[in-house]
């Protein structure tokens, strides 16, 4: 059910490279825009992408296909991998931008905006950093200084080679834990330690202490002060108790004057949800729409970071059901400024095996990508939306 527990992560390049060939031979036109009809309402819509599936000589077809698609979908799109300190930061001094470049590249030649993601997590982080303050080369006030460096380096890289192409940037993570709203708790901040291929634990916490979180954004804000900062987090979209906690975590930073203008709620959910009866969780349209406004009612700009919807055999109508739901709760919010899927075809996804996207893995839409369109109609309209 709700089962966050990372799944490894999937190749694009292989994934697109074993997909069926099948429908390529004949895509299904795309005369309508998931984007063109969110902007109407004033919104974005869009979706993450992997640069391997962008461009992948191997399967040329494959990929054009994959680009027309994001191209004609999308306005927003956010590297799925690409921005992330381990495939950026290979050394204390040493940034390569050259990949997400070619990302960024891309998108200001189609008209596309991009979310930053993700300056500080506690995933995702580079080996050599870990591993030298485990061999005791950085000092905590070392690995401060260095990280503070490295939001303002990479932050000002993107200021100055693309302006304006950046509309939000994820300056914090999830941070807090544990994963799973039905554990029972306590939630909070994850423990400190540097074990950074596991779950749960919190370099930045270990190193640079307890307002990790606050830090990193005053250091944002002093490397790009028009940027839009955002928190991210998943279970934060809901009523449950880790979203109690986030919502309390960030509230609290509010009061501290900590410059946080937006929240990401990332919106990794299942059909199954639908069907859960657990005490304090009430995953429900309705709890999405007042879990929006309860975080509009702080001031906060929200933003649907990273939606996806796994789904068993059989379940595509409920796939739709749900998708369409939870753009028609979120973007009916004034406060709510933009809808972003993780990823769009079940051939490239962290998720794979429970196909939790809108797109086929010959990248033809399904019923879900049709519900979507129908719902932001519906919300154009004054009709409100689907409901699952
Ligand atoms: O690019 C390397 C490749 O060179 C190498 O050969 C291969 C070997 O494992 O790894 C490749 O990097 C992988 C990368 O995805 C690109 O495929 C990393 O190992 C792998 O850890 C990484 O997984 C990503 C994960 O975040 C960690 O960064 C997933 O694709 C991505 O979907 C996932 O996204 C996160 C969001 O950032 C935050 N919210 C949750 C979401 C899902 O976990």
């Amino acid at each position: 059910m709700i089962d966050l527990a990372r799944a490894g992560a999937l190749s694009a390049l292989l994934l697109l490279a074993s997909c069926a060939s099948s429908g390529l031979d004949d895509p299904v036109p795309l005369s309508d825009s998931l984007s063109r009809r969110a902007r109407v309402l004033g919104k974005s819509f869009g979706s993450a992408v992997a640069l391997g599936a962008l461009f992948n000589d191997e399967r040329p077809e494959l990929s054009r296909r994959y680009r027309e698609v994001v191209a004609s979908q999308f306005d927003l799109i956010v590297p799925e991998s690409e921005m992330k300190m381990a495939a950026m930061w290979k050394g204390p001094d040493d940034i390569d931008f050259s990949r997400v470049d070619r990302i960024a590249d891309w998108a200001v030649a189609n008209g596309l905006r991009m979310r930053g993601h993700v300056l500080v997590w506690h995933r995702s982080l580079p080996a050599w950093l870990v591993e030298g303050r485990g061999r005791g080369a950085y000092a905590n006030d070392d690995v401060a200084a260095m990280v503070e460096w490295y939001i303002r380096r990479v932050m000002g890289h993107f200021k100055e080679r693309y302006p304006g192409l950046i509309s939000a940037w994820d300056v914090a993570n999830e941070a807090i834990g544990p994963n799973d709203p039905r554990s029972g708790g306590p939630f909070g901040l994850r423990p400190p330690g540097s074990d950074y291929r596991g779950e749960g634990q919190d370099f930045w916490r270990l190193c640079l202490g307890d307002d990790y979180v606050e830090r990193a954004f005053r250091w944002a804000r002093s490397a790009d002060p028009e940027a839009k900062l955002f928190y991210n987090d998943y279970h934060d979209e809901y009523g449950n108790p880790k979203g109690d906690a986030i919502f309390d975590f960030v509230s609290g930073m509010l009061d501290r004057g900590t410059p946080v203008d937006g929240i990401g709620l990332q919106c990794h959910v299942s059909v199954a949800y639908l069907d859960m009866a657990f005490p304090g969780i009430d995953f429900s349209l309705r709890s999405v729409g007042e879990t929006i406004e309860r975080w509009t009612g702080l001031g906060l700009e929200v933003q649907v970071t990273e939606a996806d919807v796994g789904m068993g055999a059989g379940e595509g109508r409920r796939q739709a059901g749900l998708f369409s739901g939870l753009v028609a709760a979120a973007l009916a919010e004034r406060g709510a400024s933009a809808f972003v899927t993780w990823g769009f075809t079940d051939a490239v996804s962290w998720r794979e095996a429970e196909r939790p996207l809108y797109f086929d893995r010959s990248l033809n839409p399904k019923e879900s990508y049709y519900a979507m369109l129908d719902a932001l109609e519906a919300l154009e309209e004054g009709r409100g939306g689907l409901r699952p």
